[in-house]
This record gives structure tokens, sequence and C-alpha cells, in this order.
């Protein structure tokens, strides 16, 4: 009886702490923000060494009367491993913070920052849709992004170009990561191609590298009007203008970088035919081929799509 009592409560236990996690998890996500408005991974780096609580207090644009709480903001992201804080050895009892692994991602100069992904992922623009979740499931609105703004995402860019300049320098962030893998372990991939286009290629950034590592190859930058006006090509790129739905400039190959996991499985398969037609038009009869790079949700998802468009199409790369 009495182990009884003991497992009861220990599952209680861990189903409270469960809810407490998951309720409380915003906590995490929302001081991150904050240590970055405040500057706070910046100034640890340019002090050069682990930085004392009282002069990274005093490196911030903080009221006096808030010093006292910056310590418990600390405290918070050392435990989530963006901070490492140091004792010192000499007997000094304050507490010195570091950089870790994850906060060098947050620097605004380092080249593979993840700084303009953060500030737009934490803009009220893409964080309100979220509130409006439980509301979305009882109404017909394609997307709670819609909701909340009247329109979809691609739309609202078009018209806020506070969000297209934040949305487009966010999805530069990763192309030196990405593409240094990509040539390392795909570099066959892309050999013998005439041309390539990268279809929702955003600035270009992803096809400047591509451009740059195979000069023989011409390059188009294909993406709504919003984002590419304006944007000069140079040399073996170009950028055009258009709307993927409608149809796709010619080439031999067709490059869909983070574009399908924005779309349902009947656009996928639109974006993949037009994708079919750019191929067809411009390879008369020569095999063209589309690179895929995304997040697989479900192996299942993709081989449904993949087998209902064979025998046009293969997966190269996982
Ligand atoms: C998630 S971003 C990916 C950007 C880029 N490929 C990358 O990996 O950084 C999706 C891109 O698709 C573009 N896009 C959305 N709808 C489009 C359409 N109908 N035609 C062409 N591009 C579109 C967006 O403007 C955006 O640049």
């Amino acid at each position: 009886m009495e182990s009884n009592g003991v497992d009861y409560a220990s599952k209680l236990l861990e189903s409270q702490s469960r809810v407490w996690h998951q309720l409380f998890s915003f906590i995490n996500s929302m001081s991150l923000k904050c240590a970055i408005d405040l500057g706070i991974p910046d100034a640890i780096h340019n002090h050069g060494q682990p930085m004392p609580l009282s002069k990274l207090i005093s490196s911030l644009q903080i009221h006096p009367n808030k010093t006292q709480f910056i310590h418990r903001l600390m405290r918070i992201l050392t435990h989530s491993g963006f901070f490492s804080k140091q004792i010192s050895s000499k007997g000094d009892p304050e507490s010195s913070y570091a950089l870790t692994d994850a906060s060098m991602l947050l620097l605004k100069d380092n080249p593979m920052s993840l700084f303009p992904y953060l500030s737009v992922v934490f803009d009220p623009i893409l964080t309100k849709p979220w509130c409006e979740l439980p509301a979305w499931f009882k109404n017909d609105s394609p997307t709670p992004f819609y909701m909340t703004h009247g329109m979809a995402l691609w739309d609202y860019a078009g018209v806020e170009p506070r969000l297209n300049k934040f949305f487009n320098d966010a999805m530069e962030t990763d192309t030196p990561f990405v593409s240094s893998v990509l040539f390392d372990k795909c570099k066959g991939v892309f050999e013998r191609l005439e041309s390539l286009v990268d279809v929702g290629g955003g600035t270009g950034t992803m096809t400047k590298a591509i451009a740059k590592a195979f000069p023989q190859m011409e390059c188009v930058v294909f993406d709504l009007p919003h984002v590419v006006d304006g944007l000069q090509g140079s040399g073996n790129l170009k950028y055009v203008g258009g709307d993927m739905f409608d149809s796709i400039p010619p080439s031999d190959a067709i490059f869909l970088k983070y574009i399908l996991h924005d779309w349902n499985d009947e656009k996928c398969i639109k974006i993949l035919k037009k994708c079919k037609e750019a191929i067809i038009t411009r390879s008369k009869g020569r095999k063209g081929k589309v690179i895929v790079i995304d997040m697989v949700v479900s192996d299942e998802r993709v081989i449904k799509i993949l087998n209902q468009l064979k025998p046009n199409f293969s997966l190269i790369c996982s």
C-alpha cells in the first residue's frame, strides 16, 4: 500500500513537473530575446575575456533600478547553455560570464550569425499568430498568419518592407554552413549542369555560392518580384522575378532550398510539376534534375510525393 502511495506521489510529481516545464518554457525563448535586445552576447564578446557581472551591468543601457535583475537573466541563460559562469579562483565572490558555442552564433558580426533569424522569429508579426492558434482551429482561415494579418506571409512581405528585409536577412544566415556541407558532400550533383534556377532563392546568397563554385553554369535566382526587385546579377548569375505557381524559367536543374516545407502536399505537387515543365522546355529530351534541400518531416510524405511523380524524379541526397 505504502509502495503504491510512493509510486503515486512520484508519478504525480513527474506529471506536475512535465506540465510546469511545458508551461514555462516560453521563458527560455523570451529570456534569449531579452539578452539579444540588450546586446549581452556582443558585450561579453567585446570584453575579450570572462566578464564580471558588475562590468556587464555597467556596459548595458538599462535603468539603474533594474541592474539587480540582470543576474537572474544570466542564471536562466547559463542554465540553458548560452553562457558559462566562472567563479574567480582568487576568492573574488563576483561571478564572471563567458560565451558558449551557442551564444557565439548570436554575435552580430559572426559570419555564421543567427541573429537575423532570431530577430524575425521573435518579431510580433510572427509571434502574434501563435496566440491565435486556438481561434484558428475554430474557423476556416487557411493559416494562423492569414487569420492575424488578413493575408499570406509572402503577400504581407510584399506590402511590409520591414518584414521583407527581416525575412530575407534571416534566410541568408545559413548559406555559409549549408554551402560548405553541400559542396563537400554533394558536389557531384552539380557537375556537368549547364543551367540552374534557384526557385524561391531569396536574395541569392546560396545561388551566388553555387555560381562561384561552378562558373560554367548559368544560374538564376527566381523569387517573388518584391524580393528580387533592384538586385543586380553579375557574371553567370541573374535575378528573375515571378511566381513559381505560374511558371519557372527553363533550366537543366531546379534548386529548391527550404521551399517545399512551406506548402501542403497539393501545392508541393504543383511546384514540382512547374519544375518538370521548366526542365522539359530547356533540356529537350535530356535528363534534368530537381535538387531539394529541406527538413524531412516524415519519410512517408516524401515517398508519397515522389511516387506521384515517378519516373521523372529520384531522391539523390538525403
Ligand atoms: C523559406 S524561404 C527560402 C529562401 C531560400 N531558398 C533559402 O533557403 O534561404 C521561401 C522563399 O520562397 C519565396 N516564395 C514564396 N512564394 C513564392 C512564389 N509563389 N514564387 C516564387 N517564390 C516564392 C519567398 O519569397 C522566400 O524567399
